[in-house]
Parts: C-alpha cells; sequence; structure tokens
C-alpha cells in the first residue's frame, strides 16, 4: 500500500529545520521561562543544561535512530524491531494527543495579544489584571483558541509543510534576533517601588543566573529534577513518536551526529534567551513575588516591557507575538500532522477526512481546558508543588507523568533489550563517528532508566507520601 513513507528531507538542513520547526515553540518562549522563575532561576537552569546535555543527547538520539533505521513511525518501529514491543508505539501516541488539547489554548492566547497590538491597545494589556480577565472570561479565549486550530488543521489538511519550512528560514532567524534585542532592553528597565525600593533588570539577569539554593531540600531538588525533566521532554519533542517519524525521513547520508546537535543547540539558546528575556523584567516589576505566576508570566510581563519601550513598544509588540504565533503554529502543525497520519494509518482513511474529525474533536477538547479557567475552575495541587488548573493538569499527565514513563521502557528496551549497538551503527552509518556514544551506551544502559523511574515514582507523588 502506498502511505507517506515516501517523503524524506532534502538534506541535512531540511532535517535540522524541520525538527527544530517542531522543538522551538511556546515550550521555548512560555514554558521554559516560567518553570525557571518557579523553580528559583539559576538552578532550575544548570539543571536544564546537564540535562540536556546528557538525557536530552540521549533521547534525541534514540527516537532519532530508531526512525532512520527503521523507515516508520513509531505506531510500527518498535513492534518492527520487536514485536513484543509494538504496544509501546500505542504509549507514544498518547502524548501528542493530550499536548494537543491544551496547545491550541496557548495558541489562541497568542493570537490575542497579537490582535491587541494589531489594533493598537498595548497599553490596556500591559495594565494588571488583564490577562486573567481575558483567559477566565467565557467567549474569548475559546475564539481565538478555534482560529488557532482552525489555522493548524487548514495546513495539515493541505498538507503545504514544505512551504511552512521555507517561510521557517526567515522567521525563525527573525525570532531569534528579537529575542535578543528585548532580552537586551529588559536588563535596562528599573522601577520604584512605593517605598523607595529600587529593582533593576540587572538585578533580575542576576535571580536569573545565579543559583539559589536557599531552602532546598532533597524532596525540592527532586521537584525541580522533574520540572526541568518535564521541559525537555516537551521542548525537544522527544519520547512522542515526533522525532521517530522525523527520523524515518532522513537520509542514510546525513550526518546525524551533527545535525542533532544543530538541534540541541538551537532549542536550548531560543529557551535561554526568552528566559533572559521574561524573569528579569517580571523581576523589576512584581519583585520575586511575582515569579511564581506559573503559566500567566510571560503575558503579564512582556506587555509591560513593550509598554517601557515608549513609542516603539507597540511595533515591536506586534512583530514579537507575530513571530511567537509563527514558532507556535510550525509545532502545533508537527504536533497535528502526528496525529493526523497515526490516525490514517489506524483507521485507513484518507487524509482530509482524518484531518477534519481530528479537529474537531480537538476543538471540543479545547472548549473543555479553556472553560477550566471559567466555569471548570480548581484549584488543585499537583506533587511538584504547583497549583493547577485544568490546563496544568494535562500539561503534567503528559510532559510529567507519561514522559518518564515512555523513556522508561524505551531505555529499557533500547539498553538491554535490543542493545544500544543497534543505535550505535545507525549513528555510524553516514561513515562519520558517534562522538558521545561512551557516554550513550551508560546513559541508556543505566543512568536514565534509574533517573527516569525516579520521576517517575516521583510524578506520581510517590515520595510525598513519606514526607
Ligand atoms: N516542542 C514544542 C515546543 O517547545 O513548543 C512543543 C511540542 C511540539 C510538543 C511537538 C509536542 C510535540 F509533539
Amino acid at each position: 500500500m502506498e502511505t507517506k513513507r515516501k517523503s524524506s528531507f532534502t538534506g541535512s538542513l531540511g532535517f535540522v529545520l524541520a525538527a527544530a520547526g517542531s522543538a522551538v515553540g511556546v515550550g521555548n518562549i512560555w514554558r521554559f521561562p516560567y518553570l525557571a522563575a518557579k523553580d528559583g532561576g539559576g538552578l532550575f537552569l544548570i539543571i536544564y543544561l546537564v540535562l540536556v546535555l546528557t538525557f536530552g543527547f540521549t533521547l534525541l538520539v534514540t527516537d532519532v535512530a530508531i526512525g532512520r533505521r527503521t523507515k516508520t513511525n513509531a505506531l510500527h518501529a518498535f513492534g518492527n524491531i520487536n514485536k513484543k514491543w509494538t504496544f509501546l508505539g500505542y504509549v507514544t501516541f498518547l502524548v501528542p494527543a493530550i499536548i494537543m488539547t491544551y496547545y491550541s489554548v496557548i495558541g489562541g492566547w497568542i493570537l490575542k495579544y497579537l490582535s491587541v497590538y494589531l489594533i493598537g491597545s498595548g497599553t490596556e494589556a500591559a495594565g494588571d489584571g488583564y490577562f486573567t480577565s481575558f483567559i477566565t472570561s467565557p467567549v474569548s479565549p475559546i475564539f481565538f483558541m478555534l482560529v488557532f486550530l482552525a489555522f493548524t488543521a487548514f495546513i495539515v489538511y493541505r498538507g503545504v509543510e514544505k512551504g511552512i519550512e521555507k517561510f521557517a528560514r526567515i522567521v525563525m532567524p527573525g525570532l531569534l534576533l528579537m529575542i535578543i534585542g528585548i532580552g537586551l532592553f529588559s536588563l535596562t528597565l528599573k522601577f520604584r517601588e512605593a517605598d523607595g525600593t529600587i529593582r533593576t533588570g540587572l538585578q533580575g539577569l542576576a535571580v536569573y543566573l545565579i543559583p539559589n539554593f536557599d531552602g532546598i531540600t532533597p524532596a525540592r531538588f527532586l521537584e525541580i529534577l522533574l520540572d526541568a525533566m518535564s521541559q525537555l521532554f516537551f521542548s525537544l519533542s522527544v519520547s512522542m513518536g515526533i522525532m521517530i517519524t522525523y527520523g524515518s525521513y532522513v537520509d542514510k547520508e546525513v550526518n546525524l551526529n551533527r545535525s542533532l546537535s544543530h538541534i540541541e543547540i538551537f532549542d536550548t539558546a531560543v529557551a535561554f534567551l526568552a528566559g533572559m528575556m521574561i524573569i528579569p523584567a517580571v523581576y523589576v516589576f512584581f519583585g520575586t513575588e511575582g515569579m511564581a505566576s506559573g503559566p500567566s508570566l510571560m503575558f503579564v510581563s512582556l506587555p509591560k516591557v513593550f509598554e517601557a519601550m515608549g513609542p516603539m513598544g507597540p511595533f515591536l509588540g506586534l512583530a514579537f507575538f507575530l513571530m511567537v504565533l509563527f514558532a507556535a503554529l510550525t509545532s502545533s502543525v508537527s504536533i497535528m500532522e502526528t496525529l493526523t497520519a497515526n490516525c490514517m494509518d489506524i483507521f485507513h482513511s484518507a487524509r482530509k477526512k482524518t484531518s477534519l474529525v481530528i479537529c474537531l474533536i480537538f476543538a471540543a477538547a479545547s472548549v473543555v481546558i479553556c472553560l477550566g479557567y471559567n466555569i471548570f475552575y480548581f484549584e488543585l495541587t499537583l506533587p511538584n508543588g504547583a497549583t493547577a488548573q485544568l490546563l496544568d493538569l494535562m500539561d503534567y499527565i503528559s510532559n510529567s507523568f507519561l514522559m518518564p514513563f515512555i523513556s522508561l521502557l524505551t531505555c529499557v528496551f533500547v539498553g538491554w533489550i535490543v542493545g544500544p549497538k543497534w543505535i550505535c551503527e545507525e549513528m555510524e552509518a553516514s561513515g562519520h563517528p558517534f562522538s558521545r556514544k561512551k557516554m550513550y551506551v551508560f546513559m541508556i544502559k543505566y543512568v536514565t532508566p534509574v533517573i527516569m523511574a525516579v520521576l517517575f515514582l516521583q510524578s506520581a507523588g510517590v515520595f510525598n507520601m513519606f514526607s
């Protein structure tokens, strides 16, 4: 049967761009900064960097090499290697399905802010309480979410990712430049409280970069570790089948070592710089108390930064949200594309019909998530110490709970059943040496399974029972 197996990337640049398009999204610009702020800045940053170089690398290599060697998507890849492990491919499918329910909600928030700058109401958006009154209103967040979802579905329906890739070449570097520019401006901010206390952007930068070990207990450290790891999964789009599918499109001649390093570096650099843009600003305007505000962080602090920029602010705000919207779209397209391709595979259905049905299902699910700030509002304390509403709960289930579980099983499978040699051979198939081979073997066999098991238990709240 003819399936979409035929498509392949033209070379390593095509692969890196497509994978980076999926990886760089709201995870980097919205999620990373608020976790860093909540988890004490510098400490989170160091933990995250160490994790990217060790676990991130291990998981990315595993996913992409499995894809390229089996030349098939996650649903079949595990079963192709070993029949008994077919189930794992289906479990990975759950992750993008859960993420999609709330990704378009955040996409809608971005769209809302874009429209605010478009009509010149940036000053209003910088006012206190603006974001909360928006997300708790009954209709507006649903409307913007639906528009975002419709955009995503349209692209998947038409199957025009190629056009998006071309666009990504312009937008991705543009986004990076803007984040650097706004980040530098954030460092020049200054704010005087009514009691005369002055806070500056540079002090905020120190909060972001210098680790703070105050009040760190083993339990708190585990919480931060789980947050950083869940961010890593989400940001690199690993352990959810996407990178397996992308790997299956990569030619044998491509030097995977180099391509994967580029993806890792680009994704991490965008996240790091987004933190530099947002955290000093939050510190300046709200002090350390403002740091724990969670998902609203970017939407509350950035309008204030644009406001402080004077006449240029509204234009920069407009350009910024346009680029973030684009980064969000390339990611959401990759999520919906995976869902569509998998369902086409399972139900033997045509692309157009499948993408329409998926769009309708996720529209309904995302309406429920939007209403999580309205009629379905609740406050739940998660095992990572955060107070969650519906959106955070879904995020927690996919990134903190399911992904360590999937990674644990993948590592046991690759490390102990198939053997790491199988992956190493694939990494060297292009004739280039696998530079971090020793580390990879050690990580996949010993370190990753143990840490994933600990994190999985932590995410299920098992350790909290003892404290
Ligand atoms: N990595 C994307 C981001 O950082 O925004 C999010 C993402 C893309 C998650 C693709 C899941 C996925 F399958």
